[in-house]
């Protein structure tokens, strides 16, 4: 395939904006789906964010069962037992409401009900052709509803699921190698910003915050079609403008701004690749799972910006643009700059973690985590060449 050439395969039905709590019964009832397995956190619950759900599916007359053993950077054992349950309960479809760890392990139990083996064994390893996974059985049918503007999990066909025995998060994926093919991801994605209202300043800190590296490692990546820039340059703009907004509370159309962008982004890794940042990233969070995924990722982005802008200084003077920096008469190298300083002051904006040292990470495991690093896929998205000893620098630099 010529280097600007593109597929798009995008099955996933969404609703955006839409009343989850009226919604939801309804549709699980068109679809023939008589009794979901609703998988969740307890966090979830007791901010009564399952409530409109729940009268929905009571109102629409379906049974349901509910999984709420979902915590932070899930683990290979949460999906097994979610699918125990299911298959114990003999349920035909996952109804997934929650952030990004919620959403993977619905992703994981949809696949391991329909699929043999154990989730391991559809691992998208390093060095394997990205996006070759032996997904070939239809996954449970899946409804993702978001609780968080961060993950885009809701309609991207990735999971990351954490290998406990090697402290290693896994990427399990698969976009429909063919029309019609099988798929890791949504049937139906409801997404619906009042779910988000909620959710306390930190958490909306490191997810929107995540949201925005996405777009942002998808804009530079080294594999990412052009087509995606236009969607990625919108969120890279939209962030900025939106978060600290959404992290002081309060504001509906900030939330809701919010969401759009994370969706959106969400939408962009389905075409494009990621990078360092999340290499990094993941791989620290498979060491130290009390990390929340997005405060690592703050983390490493602007280390990460500084090595890769030598590289393609342009892209990110389009980052820095699309910031809202002005960029008129200076090289792409300065322009580069100004990103970098424009992301460190939005992770000072709204109080995320400038370094590791902060988030509780031991020097001494820097090699550890970059030579993990340099085990995940997403390096090889990287736009620049990085091995374990550039990456360990990177580390270094983010301490
Ligand atoms: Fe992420």
């Amino acid at each position: 395939m010529r280097s600007d050439a593109y597929t798009l395969s995008f099955p996933v039905w969404v609703e955006f904006g839409t009343d989850v709590s009226e919604g939801v019964g309804p549709i699980l009832d068109s679809k023939g789906w008589q009794r979901p397995m609703v998988v969740t956190d307890p966090g979830i619950i007791d901010a009564g964010l399952l409530d409109g759900i729940e009268r929905s599916l009571e109102s629409a007359g379906i049974e349901y069962v509910v999984y709420d053993g979902v915590e932070p950077n899930p683990t290979t054992a949460m999906v097994e037992e979610a699918t125990e349950l299911l298959e114990a309960e003999g349920c035909d479809a996952i109804v997934a409401v929650g952030g990004g760890s919620v959403l993977d392990v619905g992703k994981g139990a949809s696949l391991l009900a329909t699929n043999p083996g154990s989730i391991s064994d559809y691992e998208v390893t390093s060095g394997q052709e990205v996006c070759a996974g032996p997904i070939d059985r239809h996954t449970l049918p899946l409804i993702t509803i978001p609780t968080t503007a961060g993950t885009g999990s809701e309609v991207d066909y990735w999971a990351v699921i954490t290998d406990e025995d090697r402290e290693f998060k896994m990427a399990i994926g698969q976009p429909p190698l063919s029309p019609g093919g099988p798929y890791l991801g949504a049937e139906v994605a409801l997404v619906d910003p009042a779910l988000t209202a909620s959710l306390p300043p930190r958490q909306t800190a490191a997810t929107g915050f995540d949201a925005f590296s996405h777009a942002l490692e998808i804009h530079v990546s080294a594999v990412s079609p052009p087509i995606v820039r236009p969607f990625t340059r919108h969120v890279l703009g939209l962030v900025p403008e939106y978060l600290p907004q959404a992290y002081e509370g309060g504001d509906p159309e900030a939330r809701k701004r919010m969401l759009f962008g994370s969706h959106v982004a969400g939408i962009c890794e389905n075409l494009g690749g990621f990078g360092a940042i999340h290499s990094l990233a993941e791989a620290t969070g498979g060491m130290y799972p009390e990390i929340p995924h997005g405060e690592a990722i703050a983390a490493y982005t602007p280390s990460v910006m500084e090595y890769n802008s030598q590289a393609v200084p342009e892209r990110y003077a389009e980052v820095a643009a699309a910031m809202g920096v002005e960029v008129s008469g200076r090289t792409d190298e300065a322009a580069a700059r100004e990103a970098i300083t424009a992301v460190e002051r939005l992770i000072e904006r709204v109080d995320l973690p400038s370094g590791l040292r902060e988030l509780g990470v031991a020097e001494d495991d820097l090699p550890v985590i970059a030579r993990k690093a340099t085990e995940t896929i997403e390096i090889h998205d990287n736009p620049r060449a990085a091995d374990g000893e550039d990456l360990l620098e990177i580390a270094r630099n983010a301490y």
